[in-house]
């Protein structure tokens, strides 16, 4: 491997080549701007660049070396040792949210099950699949796929997702009206950058909903208003009383409740929207995973494609690090999303999009849909049953869609209490309460995430927290 270094000298000074060498590198490793395990370039190429005679280098290393600052790979060069000076390795501390209570990652004892909802089905994610399609996008790539994205996003991936959310979601699109984003959170961020543009300050959000939405709402300078969710979804009578003319809503599977907004509240929200000349974003954040017999119901998007951003991620059905997200928009809005997105980035990365067009147009995709369904399916009823068995008196409720489920326990029960026992457990895990806006909710919940575990590991996590509600 040929390897380059900085290394700064001077060649008329008082001090050795030698001894300058030595004196930068240890600088360097003391500044943290060499870092530990650093491989360096061998002594001849590093002779080369420095135009100096390689013993001088050799020398250089060699001292090092003997000091400790350097190891000397058998047969594979040199480089900066580890830890220096007995120093320990920093593993980041998994970041504790408000409310989550229980032991960190990376403390004394691991973590048996960890129910926090977040990311997607990672052990599921197609990396053949994804290989193959990336393989063969990056061997067709000609000099246009590495230039500058499209602003709105690559044509193939914005004609195979205009078919397949028309297919799966019955969105109302055309390639011309969809932005291929990172993920919903930039959608979310756009859509914060041009509401007031067309003079609303407010947007109004689901109660319970995503704590992380409601606080990017309030710092991107609108008002969050919450607004309940019942059985039926959003309560738009109430939202029609808040006086807001713009909502976030989860329509197909509320988060975190999981219930669908029902047909009589869809045409209520159309008709909230006409009345205020208002707008919609929804978060389709989990569309293609449906576990129930039967169609799950399709986008409210179809409702009133002129009033609703219909907005669509990879993070759930594929990785959140992929940031690889969608919105469908009417064109006077996608207008403005596409000027608001111009002062943020320019674009989402080329062959990160045509592998996933060609996932999409090769029914690799639907495929894999297919596959994450029935684990999905098999994890829901494991969870269904080990409640029944283990949590008499609490409830799964809400779909079998998505890759968490909320959870209600039996009223009397502490919630922070329970959660924090079952962190002693070493099982993690939230209450519903950082999800609510306020206060005034009725009954103590979890919300288990599941994506990850095996059917087995469902069962055994729900055993574990009903230990941790009977102390
Ligand atoms: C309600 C909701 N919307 C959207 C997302 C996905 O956001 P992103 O696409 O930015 O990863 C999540 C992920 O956890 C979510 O819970």
């Amino acid at each position: 491997m040929a390897l380059h270094m900085a290394v700064e000298v001077v060649r008329d000074s008082s001090h050795s080549l030698t001894s300058q060498i030595q004196e930068f590198i240890k600088r360097e490793i003391a500044q943290g701007i060499l870092h530990p395990g650093t491989r360096l370039p061998s002594s001849r190429r590093l002779a080369d660049d420095l135009d100096v005679s390689r013993s001088v280098v050799v020398e250089a290393y060699g001292q090092l070396v003997a000091e400790g600052y350097l190891e000397a790979l058998q047969g594979a060069g040199t480089r900066v040792v580890r830890h220096l000076g007995g120093e320990q390795p920093v593993v980041p501390a998994l970041l504790e949210e408000p409310g989550r209570g229980g032991p960190r990652e990376g403390a004394a004892h691991p973590v048996r099950w960890d129910l926090r909802p977040s990311g997607g089905n990672l052990p599921a994610f197609p990396r053949r699949e994804w290989l193959g399609c990336y393989q063969r996008v990056l061997h067709r790539a000609g000099p246009a796929e590495h230039d500058y994205p499209s602003l709105a996003g690559e044509a193939d991936l914005r004609l195979e997702l205009a078919r397949c959310l028309g297919r799966l979601r019955g969105v109302r699109t055309s390639p011309a009206q969809l932005m291929v984003v990172a993920g919903f959170a930039q959608t979310l961020g756009l859509m914060c950058a041009v509401l007031p543009v067309i003079g609303i300050d407010a947007l109004a959000v689901e109660d319970p909903g995503h704590p992380g939405q409601r606080q990017f709402v309030r710092e991107s300078g609108l008002r969050a208003v919450p607004v309940p969710v019942d059985a039926e979804g959003i309560d738009v009578a109430a939202l029609a009383a808040s006086g807001a003319r713009a909502v976030l809503v989860t329509p197909g599977h509320q988060f975190p409740t999981g219930v669908t907004l029902s047909a009589r509240r869809r045409e209520a929200l159309a008709r909230w929207a006409r009345d205020v000349d208002g707008w919609i974003i929804e978060d389709d954040y989990d569309g293609g995973l449906w576990y129930e017999h039967g169609p799950r119901p399709l986008a409210l998007q179809r409702t009133d494609p002129e009033r609703v951003v219909y907005a669509g991620t990879a993070s759930k059905s594929l990785a959140p690090g992929l940031r690889l997200g969608w919105l469908a928009a009417p064109a006077p809005m996608l207008d403005l999303l596409l000027r608001a997105r111009a002062r943020q980035d320019l674009g989402t990365e080329t062959l990160t999009q045509l592998a996933f067009a060609e996932l999409l147009r090769t029914g690799l995709f639907d495929r894999h849909l297919r596959r994450l369904n029935s684990l999905g399916r098999s994890r829901r009823e494991a969870l269904e049953e080990a409640v029944r068995r283990h949590l008499p008196g609490a409830a799964v409720l809400g779909r079998g869609a998505g890759l968490h489920a909320y959870l209600q326990l039996p009223r009397g029960t502490d919630e922070a209490a329970l959660v924090a026992r079952a962190g002693r457990r070493r099982v993690l895990v939230r209450g519903a309460a950082p999800f609510h806006a306020g206060p005034g909710r009725s009954a103590p919940a979890l919300v288990v995430g599941h994506a990850h575990l095996p059917r087995t590991g469902v069962a055994e996590a729900v055993r574990e927290l009903a230990a941790a509600a009977r102390r």
